[in-house]
C-alpha cells in the first residue's frame, strides 16, 4: 500500500454530513484515488468481456421478473463472478472478509454522542464473516504461516485466546483443512466457548489460579505453548507476539478508514487487546497523515471486558506500543456497559460490552471541535454477551429464586452484588497503604490467596500462603481472634475479594483485600521477596 492520496482530503469540503451518504455503490473511491490507482470508476478494473457481462446483465435485471432473475443468477453468475462487492457475490464465505474493497461499515453515532462539531463514527467489526475484528487477524495469521511454509493442511493450530480470534481460525481452518486447539480461562463466556466447540474446535478449559480476568489468559498462553512444543504437527501463532496481526491492521483496517473518511479522519480510537488493531491501523493512518491521533483505551483493573486488557495485562503482549500512540486512557466497567446498553438503546446498534469501552474512552479523549472526525473500533457485537451482562444489569436478567431458568438465581446476583460492594473503601486497601502501615511496623497478617507457585515466585514480604482452594480446608491457620487485622492478597483483586467474604463469613470483622493485588505491589516498585 503507497500513500494515499494527500488531495483527498481537499477533495472532501462539502458538509460533514455527506461522509455517511457521499459515496455510491460500485464507485467508492475518490477521483484522485482512482487516478493513483488507475481505476476508471469502479474500484476494480474487470476485463473487457466481464464488463460486456455485467451491461447484459444488468438489462437483464431491468426488464426481467425476481424469479427469473434468480433462475438466471443460479446457471450464470458461478461464472461470472469473482468475489464481486458491489454485486456482493462470493466464490467462497472468505470472500466476505473485509479489505479496502469490501470495507466494514462506518456509522456515525447521532444520540449518545453530546458534541455539537465533532462527529463520531463507529466502524462495526461484527459485519466480518466470523462476526468479529479478528477475522482479519485469523486471516493474515493463517497466509502468514502457509507463506512462510509451517503450515500446511492437515496440521493443527493451537492459539490462547479470548474467544473472536478462536472463531476466526476455527471457522478459517475448516475452510482450508486445518483443525484447532484453544486453551483459554473459564471466565470467558459461554457463549464463546460453546459456539467454539460448535464450529469443531477442541477447546481446553482451564480454571486455574491464575486471576483469570476474562482478557488475561495467561495461563492459557504457556498451555498453547507447551502444545506446539509437544507436537511438531502443531503450530501456535502467537497473536500476541506476531506481526502479522498488526500487519493484518496495516492491510485492511487502516486503508479502508482512510478511504471511507476521504482521507479526513483526524482521530482513530481503538480497545486494547493484543494491540495488533491499534498498532497496525495507527502506523497506517500516521503514515498517511501525522496529524491524525491514535487512542487506545484499556478497562479497568479487576475488569469485566471479554476481549481487552488493563495495563498490567498489558505488559504481557508484545504489540503493545504506547509510544506509537498519542494517548491511553481508562474506561471503568460501568460506564463501559451503560455506554454499551445506550448504544444498543438509542442508537439501535448492537455493539457489545468492549465497544462501550473504547466509545467511554473516545468521548473523554476527543475536544469537540469544528472538522475532527473520530473513528471508534466496535469489535463485536452484543449476542456473545448475554451471559456478561447478569451481574451488570440485575433488573433486565431477573432470576427466579432457584436459578431454574439456566441463569443465575436471586441468591448468585446477590452473592454478585456483595463482591461488588466489597469494592468499598473499608473492605479493601490499596498498596500504598497497606505499604506504609507496614513500614510503621504494623502487621497485619497478610494471607496471598494465590497458588504455592506464584506465590514462591513472588510475594508481599512476610505474607502466608493459604491457596483460595485450600481455605475451607485451612482456616485452623487463620488467627482465632475475630478482631485480627487481615489483607488477603492474589494476582489483581479479585479472588482476594472471594476470600474477604469467606473469612467475613467466618466472623472476622477487620478482614482487607488489596486493591489491585501483587501486580499493583510491583507496579508501583515496592519490593517483594521469592523463594525460587
Ligand atoms: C472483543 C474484542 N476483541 C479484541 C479486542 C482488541 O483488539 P486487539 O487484540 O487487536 O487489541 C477488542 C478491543 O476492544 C475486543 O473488544
Amino acid at each position: 500500500m503507497g500513500k494515499a492520496e494527500s488531495g483527498s482530503r481537499g477533495d472532501f469540503d462539502s458538509a460533514p454530513a455527506s461522509l455517511s451518504n457521499g459515496h455510491k455503490q460500485g464507485n467508492c473511491c475518490s477521483p484522485a484515488r482512482r487516478a493513483s490507482k488507475g481505476l476508471n470508476g469502479d474500484c476494480k478494473r474487470k476485463p473487457l468481456l466481464a464488463r460486456r457481462a455485467g451491461v447484459v446483465w444488468d438489462l437483464f435485471v431491468s426488464i426481467c421478473p425476481d424469479r427469473l432473475q434468480f433462475r438466471a443468477a443460479y446457471y450464470i453468475l458461478p461464472r461470472m463472478t469473482n468475489n464481486d462487492h458491489t454485486l456482493r457475490v462470493y466464490d467462497s464465505i472468505l470472500g466476505l472478509l473485509s479489505s479496502e474493497e469490501n470495507p466494514t461499515p462506518l456509522v456515525r453515532l447521532n444520540k449518545v454522542v453530546s458534541f455539537e462539531h465533532t462527529q463520531v463514527f463507529a466502524k462495526l467489526e461484527w459485519y466480518n464473516p466470523f462476526g468479529a475484528v479478528k477475522d482479519r487477524i485469523a486471516a493474515n495469521l493463517i497466509r502468514d504461516a502457509e507463506e512462510r511454509g509451517v503450515l500446511s493442511p492437515g496440521m493443527r493450530l493451537v492459539e490462547a485466546t479470548s474467544g473472536n480470534t478462536g472463531l476466526g481460525l476455527a471457522m478459517i481452518g475448516n475452510a482450508k483443512g486445518y483443525s484447532l486447539q484453544t486453551p483459554l480461562s473459564v471466565a470467558i463466556p459461554l457463549e464463546k466457548r460453546t459456539v467454539l466447540r460448535f464450529f469443531g474446535t477442541d477447546v481446553v478449559e482451564l480454571s486455574d489460579m491464575l486471576c483469570p480476568a476474562p482478557g488475561a489468559p495467561e495461563g492459557a498462553i504457556a498451555t498453547a505453548r507447551q502444545a506446539a512444543e509437544d507436537d511438531a504437527d502443531t503450530i501456535l501463532l502467537d497473536q500476541y507476539a506476531n506481526e502479522a496481526n498488526p500487519d493484518s491492521h496495516y492491510r485492511t483496517t487502516g486503508p479502508e478508514i482512510w478511504r471511507q473518511t476521504e482521507g479526513k479522519v483526524t482521530h482513530f480510537v481503538a480497545g486494547l487487546g493484543t494491540c495488533g488493531t491499534i498498532t497496525g491501523t495507527g502506523r497506517f493512518l500516521k503514515e498517511q497523515s501525522s496529524d491524525v491521533k491514535v487512542i487506545g483505551v484499556h478497562p479497568e483493573e479487576g475488569h469485566d471486558i471479554p476481549g481487552v486488557r488493563s495495563i498490567v495485562q498489558l505488559q504481557q503482549t508484545e504489540l503493545f506500543r504506547p509510544d506509537e500512540y498519542d494517548q491511553t486512557l481508562e474506561a471503568t466497567d460501568r460506564e463501559s456497559y451503560e455506554l454499551c446498553l445506550r448504544l444498543n438503546r438509542e442508537e439501535s446498534i448492537i455493539a457489545g460490552p468492549s465497544s462501550g469501552m473504547a466509545l467511554a474512552g473516545a468521548l473523554r479523549a476527543v475536544p469537540d471541535e469544528p472538522g475532527n472526525i473520530v473513528v471508534v473500533i466496535f469489535p463485536d457485537n452484543v449476542f456473545k454477551y448475554a451471559s456478561s451482562f447478569q451481574p451488570h444489569f440485575p433488573e433486565i436478567c431477573p432470576a427466579d429464586s432457584e436459578g431454574e431458568s439456566g441463569g443465575p438465581s436471586e441468591n448468585d446476583l446477590f452473592l454478585a452484588d456483595m463482591m461488588e460492594n466489597l469494592k468499598n473503601p473499608h473492605d479493601s486497601v490499596r498498596v500504598k497503604k497497606l505499604h506504609e502501615q507496614m513500614e510503621q511496623g504494623g502487621q497485619p497478617l497478610v494471607v496471598d490467596v494465590r497458588p504455592a507457585d506464584m506465590f514462591a515466585e513472588s510475594r508481599v514480604s512476610g505474607s502466608v500462603n493459604i491457596p483460595q482452594s485450600e481455605l475451607p480446608k485451612r482456616t485452623e491457620e487463620l488467627p482465632s481472634d475475630r478482631d485480627a487485622e487481615i489483607v488477603m492478597v492474589c494476582g489483581i483483586g479479585r479472588f482476594s475479594k472471594h476470600t474477604t467474604l469467606y473469612l467475613k463469613s467466618m466472623g472476622y470483622r477487620n478482614v482487607r483485600s488489596l486493591k489491585g493485588g501483587i501486580n499493583e505491589w510491583v507496579r508501583k516498585g515496592l519490593e517483594t521477596e521469592s523463594t525460587t
